[in-house]
């Protein structure tokens, strides 16, 4: 498909002031391109996750979107600590979070289930030592 518009953020590390940034900018894009809400939903709830993910847990990083006429693609790419189980980090309240940050309102351990939850399809793939990287597809 020719029609797929690519949109790229760099997502500045333990910066919560402008954490939420990608993802809001996202979701105003595809709501004005005419995206269905559910979809815009979904893609705004899953990359927001992400997104904070990349500022808490790792450096930050860097965040692709890919929209197309059947899907919308994320590509959530940082150089953190990685994630060294990732069964045990997918599981509901599973989180490393330190007291400061849960003291800002996260660490439930509820942000990968719902990127799970939120998406058709998500990929984890995580060294660690070297980072993570999350491919997360919504349907159209
Ligand atoms: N990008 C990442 N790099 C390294 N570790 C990560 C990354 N994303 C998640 N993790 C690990 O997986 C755990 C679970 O993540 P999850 O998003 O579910 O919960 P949380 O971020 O701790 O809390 P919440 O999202 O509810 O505020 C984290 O506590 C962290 O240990
Ligand atoms: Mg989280």
């Amino acid at each position: 498909m020719d029609d797929v518009i690519t949109l790229n953020y760099e997502v500045s590390p333990d910066d919560f002031t402008r954490a939420g940034e990608a993802s809001s900018d996202v979701k105003s894009k595809l709501k004005q391109m005419g995206v269905n809400p559910e979809a815009v939903r979904k893609v705004a709830i899953a990359m927001y996750e992400g997104e904070i993910n990349m500022v808490i847990h790792a450096e930050g990083g860097r965040i692709t979107v890919e929209i197309s006429p059947s899907e919308i693609k994320m590509v959530l790419a940082d150089k953190g600590p990685g994630i060294p189980d990732v069964d045990l980090a997918m599981q509901a309240g599973y989180s490393t979070a330190p007291d400061d940050i849960r003291s800002l309102g996260f660490g439930a351990g509820m942000g990968l289930p719902n990127m799970k939850k939120y998406s058709d399809d998500m990929v984890i793939d995580t060294t660690v030592g070297v980072g993570t990287t999350i491919t997360m597809r919504v349907t159209i």
